[in-house]
């Protein structure tokens, strides 16, 4: 299977794109500092699907969020990548075709999905590109 590059150095803080990835939407997200705060003060434990930021992305890099930007219940594609799109409740995406909402570690926190927004696999390979697949 192909793997896919992105350049993600003209991502900033606060902005998230989306790109594909095997003919899926994929979001790549520079999260705040505040971002990551607000990711951090919930209990994952208290979760629907507990997993925290850290266990979402890689070791000092925590800042950038990869997923697919595929809404774990029935597939619509997510918004809030990409420029004045809503961001949900939760500051992160929000589906809008049931009204599944994640956080800013795309966890999912009210809604019908299951599951958080998945993670595929990815390393950087440099320090503003990364490679998924
Ligand atoms: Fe996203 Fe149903 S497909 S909430």
């Amino acid at each position: 299977l192909s793997t896919t590059e992105v350049d993600v150095s003209a991502i900033q803080p606060g902005q998230a794109i989306k790109a594909s990835f095997r003919k899926q939407p994929l979001f790549v997200r520079n999260l705040t500092p505040e971002e990551i705060n607000q990711a951090n003060s919930v209990d994952a434990a208290s979760l629907r699907d507990p997993q925290t930021l850290a266990e979402r992305t890689k070791e000092g890099k925590t800042n950038w969020l990869v997923t697919l930007g595929v809404c774990t219940h029935l597939g619509c594609v997510p918004l809030g990548a990409g420029e004045g799109e809503n961001k949900g409740p939760f500051g992160g995406y929000f589906c809008p075709c049931h009204g599944s909402a994640y956080d800013t570690a795309g966890r999912i926190r009210s809604g019908p999905a299951p599951t958080n927004l998945a993670v595929p696999d990815y390393e950087f390979s440099n320090d503003t590109t990364i490679v998924v697949g």
